[in-house]
């Protein structure tokens, strides 16, 4: 079955064909108007990608070298995202399947991260444990199987995400501040400043990221640049301190609910040191992640994930709305 997926749940425009769980294409434009503000623009994000959606399609059907006719079925995010970008690729898609006569299927972002994982190894095996960490969700989940899923732990505040884009504007770096984070914090001494852990000692599968935050911005308020420790060093330090709290919790997730596999998803996932410590964290245990291009936001993963729906014959309705708080179970 050839699938196009769409995904406009923020800031990337963003396309894909796939058929039979293989990727022929996918395409990705992150919108730069957002760098001057240090964040995303709701009202802008809407418009760029309502400019840009028909252009970013037709390049993928083109560089999956089929015709718009061969598409058999059209999967888009539905939420959780900004409300009037999630508009933006359903209106435009909802358009697309009438003209097309095909089914639609509205799907979850968050779901469709984790699924990413499948692109990296298609023999990943069910039940696993999921880190998924995002600009909005700091979440760790049993995945059981398609559509059974189970909270293990989230954030009480800010997500791991938001604690880079945060820590990046105190920092004066710019947006998204994950990657910029990660660059300054190269050559940095990561054991320089101790930035707090919160729940870090208590079993309790739980993350808490607005003190860190605060933390850094107390910290430069007193920082003294003649001194010894480095913009690297407390960049270093902060990313430390987001992934250190990452671990713990994971490795207590995997050890409550004893599966052999643990995998990570969403834009942070991205993260290097993340992406090595978990590696080496879990010995015994099988971890996977998805290629960098596959954490961030794509739509790649939207058609992954809806060719596995659509092939098992659930489909949405064509009045079926958007939903900026989704919720995945
Ligand atoms: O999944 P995603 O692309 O969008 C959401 O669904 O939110 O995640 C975006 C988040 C941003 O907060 C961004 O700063 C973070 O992922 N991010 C990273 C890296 N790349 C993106 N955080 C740490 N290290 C990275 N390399
Ligand atoms: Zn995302």
């Amino acid at each position: 079955m050839i699938v196009l997926g769409v995904e406009t749940s923020c800031d990337e425009t963003a396309a894909a064909i796939c058929s039979e769980s293989k990727i022929l294409s996918t395409i990705v434009s992150s919108q730069l108007i957002h760098s001057d503000f240090g964040g995303v623009v709701p009202e802008l994000a809407s418009r760029e990608h309502e400019l840009l959606l028909n252009s970013i399609v037709e390049k993928a059907i083109q560089k999956a070298g089929i015709s718009k006719t061969d598409i058999e079925g059209i999967a888009v995010t539905k939420g959780p995202g900004l409300a009037g970008t999630l508009l933006a690729g359903v209106c435009f898609s909802k358009g697309f399947a009438h003209g097309l006569k095909k089914p639609i299927i509205g799907i979850n972002h968050l779901e469709a991260h984790i699924f990413a994982n499948f692109l990296a190894d298609s023999d990943l095996q069910f039940p696993f444990v999921c880190l998924l960490v995002s600009g909005g969700h700091t979440q760790l989940w049993l995945v059981e199987a398609l559509g059974h899923y189970r909270l293990l732990g989230t954030s009480r505040d800010d997500a791991a995400g938001e604690a880079f884009d945060k820590g990046a504007r105190i920092l004066g770096l710019g947006y998204p501040g994950g990657p910029e984070i990660e660059k300054l914090s190269q050559g940095g001494d990561r054991e320089a400043v101790r930035f707090p852990r919160a729940f870090i000692k208590d079993k309790n599968i739980e993350f808490s990221f607005s003190g860190l935050k605060t933390a850094l911005l107390y910290y430069m308020d007193s920082y003294d640049k003649n001194g010894n420790i480095t913009k690297a060093d407390i960049a270093a330090s902060y990313q430390y301190a987001i992934v250190d709290v990452l671990i713990s919790k994971l490795i207590l997730a995997i050890e409550r609910t004893d599966v052999k596999t643990c995998v990570i998803a969403g834009g942070v996932a991205a993260n290097k040191l993340l992406r090595k410590t978990v590696k080496e964290s879990l010995i015994d245990i099988s971890v996977l992640y998805p290629d960098l291009a596959l954490c961030t936001d794509n739509a790649a993963m939207v058609a992954y994930l809806g060719e596995l729906y659509l092939k098992k014959g659930v489909s949405s309705t064509m009045d079926f709305d958007i939903n900026p708080n989704l919720k995945l179970a």
